[in-house]
């Protein structure tokens, strides 16, 4: 049997997709060890292989095949736009992709005129001010701190992830538009979900059951 290969996000997602996996019998005991400095842990009786990547750089693993499944966030596979399958929404990490701002800035967006918009986020942001709402933009990539855009002048608003909103509040910034709903997904490469389908399939369904 060969090892199906999991590409697992960094961070958050990583620790709640390992307590996941956990409860249908999957676990993988070494990558908890905190102390760490491997990159590939493995499951020998169950022939599966993990590891642990950049969020971004999931979906490019899975496409490639050089992992058969990921789990990452809709965002990403959103701004990523690869040729994968999306399987399961796994629940977790729930948030929503929006256009924030000063509450000042919404005159900017109903009306037809060129506006300045910072993110991470620059393909969901241009299909977003490009192809629904039918508004030129100027788009600004930035790479974190997003919020602070807006308050130094760089844009109008922003597109961003808000969770629990507390980052824009504490910076007298707010929701204005919301674009959708997002969370953890499972994704499959698509040659991995024809030669490895029974075991990819009782994996799915066993975790549907779970959730
Ligand atoms: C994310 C996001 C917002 C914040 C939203 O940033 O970009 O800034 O979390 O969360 P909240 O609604 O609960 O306040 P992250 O912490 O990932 O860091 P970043 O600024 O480097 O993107």
């Amino acid at each position: 049997m060969r090892y199906l290969t999991f590409a697992l996000g960094k961070g958050r997602l990583a620790k709640k997709s390992l307590e996941l996996f956990e409860n249908i019998g999957i676990i993988c005991e070494e990558m908890k060890d905190p102390k760490t400095r491997k990159l590939i842990f493995v499951n020998e009786e169950l022939k599966l292989r993990f590891f642990l990547a950049k969020g971004p750089d999931v979906p490019t693993y899975v496409e490639y095949g050089a992992a058969d499944i990921g789990i990452v966030g809709k965002d990403t596979i959103l701004e990523e736009n690869k040729h994968l399958f999306e399987v399961l929404d796994l629940g977790f990490g729930a948030c929503k992709m929006c256009v924030c701002g000063p509450p000042s800035a919404r005159e900017y967006l109903n009306q037809q005129e060129l506006i300045r918009v910072a993110t991470k986020y620059p393909n969901i942001a241009k299909d977003y001010f490009y192809n629904k709402k039918h508004q030129t933009a100027e788009i600004i990539k930035l790479n974190g701190s997003i919020e602070l855009a807006p308050m130094v002048g760089l844009s109008q608003v922003i597109v961003d992830i808000v969770e629990t909103g507390s980052t824009l509040r504490e910076n007298g910034l707010e929701v204005l538009e919301e674009i959708c709903n997002l969370s953890a997904r499972m994704v499959v490469n698509q040659v991995s979900m024809q030669m490895e389908n029974d075991r990819i399939t009782k994996l799915i369904k066993d975790l549907e059951k779970y959730l």
